[in-house]
């Protein structure tokens, strides 16, 4: 596909705002929206997206579900568990309706462009009134204006691998802001689902994301996230072959205090890009690598494309450029015949790297996936079994190496007031690891430097300098 395939022509978008210019001006429109999301940053950004299009087309936002006029399910279909939640909460509003008959329920995001998805919502979830995948979000106002007006329910699978630019957006929070700098993955990595649903790897033009990021710096935003499924390869398709280091360079030099990204694919982590984070004034010294396993034929039978030694390489060359990294990693068990022995080298090697934090997940059989059609699926009591072990090995790890940081000064940019009392709060550090400090809620986006001085329960304390 050429760029001028991939970008959303200008037309279409106002062709979407005349819809909805004309929803805000239907009278029996709905007034307030509640959006429920499930999964990762990605759609937690696609969310802010589609709470911006609802507030153009004249709706508030409702604290609870039960309350709103409008209620969508962004969902997530990773895993199986994600989409049972999604889908036990949709039914569960179809009881709510029947006291509230004007309610518009809509469904969207990944598991919606799941194939076969459209079918099962057709059929088995009639109630729903709007479905649409991730790749049909910026038509939002033609697919509600349709809804509104004939009352029927509308289904928009087609799966087409757009970039819809300038899509208006309600952040959920002021001073750090999400930044999608690519869209979809290639790996297809043999478990995963991603690609399936979220189309092709495609990147946004540098200039645009440079655009942006400095509206979002004028704006008060202290903190960016840049997201992509694999950020590291992005670039490829561009004018002028633009790369994740050239681009994170340029970022650095707007001025935005914390940058952060996610996720990298250890198999594209250049060591320009170590070069320009090590130098970078305002990259954030940590790193989401995610493993998933520390065995060579287990890596091979998921398509990761980097063995175990060349990931600890990564891991080592990110540690002595940048000392004192946050590191952090996603971890699936029990992938199909996973053996003992096979899982105790990934134990190992969480013994060996010492993450910071790890995200582990037992293997979830997605259907269209490589690794669906393998055998050896690992039966439920031994995945749970595995997963106990690592989590437990992990948290005394975690004990080991939060540690570092008792005595040393950090700067938090503090997200609200603390769960366990009402005269702290808590942020996250420079190295991703959570702080608490005493504050009040003026604290809130504000950053705070301070010195560690406790860790209890895997959990940082700290004194405000
Ligand atoms: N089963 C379990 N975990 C999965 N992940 C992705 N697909 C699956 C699956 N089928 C995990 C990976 C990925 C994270 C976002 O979710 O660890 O990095
Ligand atoms: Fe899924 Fe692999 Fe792409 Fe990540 S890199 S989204 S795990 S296919």
């Amino acid at each position: 596909m050429n760029r001028g395939e991939i970008i959303v022509p200008q037309e279409e978008m106002n062709r979407q705002a005349e819809f909805a210019r004309q929803v805000r001006e239907l009278p029996h429109r709905p007034k307030s929206y509640h959006v429920v999301t499930y999964g990762c940053q990605m759609n937690a950004h696609d969310s802010e997206k589609i709470a911006g299009m609802l507030e153009e087309m004249g709706m508030a936002p409702s604290p609870q579900r039960e309350d709103a006029d409008f209620v969508i399910f962004n969902t997530c279909c990773v895993r199986e568990n994600a989409e049972r939640r999604a889908l036990g909460n949709v039914t569960w509003l179809k009881e709510v309706r029947k006291q509230k008959p004007d309610m518009v329920i809509a469904v969207c995001g990944c598991m919606i462009q799941e194939p076969g998805m459209a079918e099962v919502i057709l059929r088995r979830y009639r109630f729903v009134d709007l479905a649409f995948g991730t790749a049909n979000l910026h038509k939002l106002p033609e697919m509600l204006y349709q809804t509104l007006n004939t009352g029927q329910q509308t289904v928009n699978v087609e799966n087409r691998d757009v970039i819809a630019e300038d899509l208006p957006i309600r952040r959920l929070r002021q001073d750090a802001a999400f930044l999608t700098i690519m869209y979809g993955c290639d790996n297809f990595c043999s478990y995963c689902i991603v690609p399936y649903v979220r189309g092709r790897e495609r990147s946004r033009d540098p200039d645009t994301i440079l655009r942006e990021a400095e509206g979002l710096a004028a704006s008060g935003v202290r903190e960016i996230m840049l997201l992509g499924q694999n950020v590291n390869s992005y670039g490829k398709g561009l004018p002028g072959d633009p790369t994740f280091a050239g681009l994170l360079k340029r970022l650095d030099g707007i001025g935005i205090p914390r940058i952060r990204f996610m996720t990298s694919h250890p198999k594209d982590l250049s060591d320009d890009l170590i070069e320009v984070m090590a130098e970078g004034r305002h990259i954030l010294p940590q790193f989401h690598l995610p493993v998933q396993s520390g065995n060579n034929e287990i890596l091979k039978k998921m398509n990761r494309h980097y063995s175990r030694e060349q990931y600890l390489d990564r891991v080592s060359r990110l540690r002595s450029a940048i000392p004192g990294i946050g590191l952090s990693t996603d971890i699936i068990v029990s992938f199909p015949g996973e053996t003992e022995a096979q899982f105790e080298d990934t134990m190992n090697l969480v013994r060996e790297v010492r993450f910071d934090s790890a995200f582990t997940f037992i293997y979830s059989p997605r259907t269209g996936t490589k690794a669906a059609s393998m055998d050896g699926i690992i039966p439920e009591e031994v995945s749970t079994e595995r997963i106990q072990r690592l989590i437990a090995l992990q948290e005394s790890l975690q004990q080991q190496t939060l540690a570092r940081f008792i005595g040393q000064e950090e700067e938090i940019l503090v997200e609200g007031l603390s769960r366990r009392s009402s005269t702290a709060v808590s942020g996250k550090g420079k190295h991703a690891v959570s702080v608490t400090v005493d504050g009040n809620e003026q604290d809130i986006g504000r950053i705070l430097k301070c010195r560690i001085t406790n860790l209890k329960n895997n959990t940082l304390t700290g004194e405000r300098i």
